[in-house]
């Protein structure tokens, strides 16, 4: 692992941290509110690499950072609320959850297959990267998972440093505390994660109460993990070994199951057993399935090691009954 201080060589930094991002990999970096722990958002491996680091139990949305409100338009869309809010809040500590855009080059990991994304533009070095780099970067703070957000390149070294290539230091995040998520609806501005930006400012903006969508004080659910958010329209069959005619498999490792010559379709998570390279195409498969079948999408077992909990994970809330 190397730190590289932007104070003393921004020019190095840049260079060094585009390498190292074009390459796959992943450098933590200061933003106004946490460090994070970045990676090209449309590179499905370099994202999984975040989960697996983090040590993620499952696999929770990650907030994409843009480098400008004309780069974050070829991926999402705004409506006349969501334009007025980037417009007084960017740069700066406040994420917005918007539809995703048809043909974005967002990989489906870095928004847990939603077809919403949150994208947020952030001060400093960090958004010169972004436009350096000329890509959004995929960045959730650079801790371990359950761990408190680091707010110094120091708190990141102790924490991932001996799992990552490259830290960027610029001394103590200035505000310390996680961007602010909001979400615009019909019904008016979800507040999903109370963060930099106070409520109040935004109120003032919208002329309007903000809805909270949060009790005060109340245990923090993740926004974008609601079960709800995760079920195909066909039916699930998870740790399966056969399937009916017409149904769509997702096995892993090479498995094969019984009566498979009768599927409607059969993708392979990963051929050599890789759960990085499963977990970079689970969102994409579990769609391909359920576009291909009648029937239901049968899975064969996942190892649960590693990224394999986060993939469990996520199968189960798929397979979970619905209502
Ligand atoms: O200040 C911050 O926001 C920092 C810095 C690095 O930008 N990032 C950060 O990311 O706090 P993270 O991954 O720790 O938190 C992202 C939150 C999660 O609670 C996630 O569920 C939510 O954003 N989220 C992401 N995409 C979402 C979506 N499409 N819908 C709802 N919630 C979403
Ligand atoms: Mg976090």
């Amino acid at each position: 692992m190397a730190v590289l201080s932007i104070s003393s060589d921004a020019k190095l930094a840049m260079a060094e941290a585009c390498e190292v991002l074009a390459n796959g990999d992943l450098v933590a970096l200061p933003t106004e509110t946490v460090y994070g722990l970045a990676a090209d958002a449309s590179n499905g491996l370099a994202v999984a690499r975040i989960f697996e680091i983090k040590g993620r139990p499952s696999f929770n949305p990650l907030i994409c950072h843009m480098s400008s409100i004309t780069m974050a338009s070829h991926h999402v869309t705004f409506d006349a609320v969501a334009m007025q809010l980037a417009q007084a809040f960017w740069p700066g500590p406040m994420t917005l959850v918007l539809p995703k855009r048809e043909g974005t080059t967002i990989h489906p990991l870095t928004s847990a297959g939603l077809d919403t994304l949150a994208v947020r533009v952030p001060s400093g070095f960090s958004r010169q990267l972004i436009a350096t780099f000329n890509r959004p970067l995929a960045a959730p703070s650079a801790n371990t998972s359950g761990k408190i957000s680091a707010t110094t390149a120091r708190h990141v070294a102790l924490d991932l440093g001996e799992k990552i290539p490259l830290i960027l230091d610029a001394g103590p995040a200035a505000i310390g505390l996680e961007s602010t998520i909001l979400k615009p609806t019909p019904q008016g501005v979800e507040l999903l994660r109370p963060g930099g930006l106070s409520a109040e400012d935004v109120e003032t903006v919208l002329g309007a109460p903000i809805i909270r969508k949060q009790q005060p004080g109340a245990a923090i659910e993740a926004p974008g993990m609601m079960r709800s958010h995760y079920a195909p329209g066909a039916p699930v069959h998870i740790n399966a070994s056969r399937i009916c005619a017409g149904d769509a498999i997702i096995t892993f490792g090479g498995q094969t199951l019984d009566n498979e010559e009768r599927a409607a379709i059969r993708v392979d998570l990963s051929e050599d057993g890789n759960l990085t390279e499963a977990a970079s195409n689970l969102f994409d498969f579990l769609k391909a399935a359920d576009d291909a079948t009648n029937g239901a999408i049968c899975v064969a077992p996942v190892p649960a090691n590693g990224l394999g909990e986060a993939i469990n994970d996520r199968l189960v809330r798929a397979a979970a009954p619905r209502h």
